[in-house]
């Protein structure tokens, strides 16, 4: 097994309680979003499950709530930030395709398990 590594963004260039938008690396599709509260952060990748769209409008403009949930701007979908889960909307249970981040030295790191080649 290896580890891959990569920076994705300072923690304080997410605005506190809300997200951004990371484009997606060289030759990947799909962008992230990273949501933070304090010192914590979580990401996922940038896709409703609802209608596999971004869930953003315009770019790089998250919708938050008490910084505790992420709101997809199509149809209202409302997220947990913690798990990515569904808690309303009309993809009730569906939840948002976890990317695995920590937090160091207030850099948020994606960390991917590779199983190595
Ligand atoms: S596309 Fe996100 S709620 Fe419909």
């Amino acid at each position: 097994m290896m580890m891959t590594a990569t920076a994705l963004c300072p923690l304080d260039d997410i605005p506190d309680g809300g997200g951004r938008q990371i484009a997606p690396a060289e030759g990947g599709e799909v962008a992230i979003v990273v949501l933070r509260r304090g010192d914590r952060a979580w990401a996922y990748r940038n896709v409703c499950p609802h209608f596999s769209i971004p869930l953003n409008y315009e770019p790089d403009t998250f919708w938050t709530y008490d910084s505790e949930h992420l709101m997809c701007a199509h149809h209202s979908a409302m997220f947990r930030f913690e798990d990515g889960m569904c808690v309303d909307g009309p993809c009730l249970g569906a939840a948002l395709t976890r990317v695995p981040v920590r937090v160091e030295a207030r850099m948020v790191i994606e960390s991917q398990e590779d199983d190595g080649v």
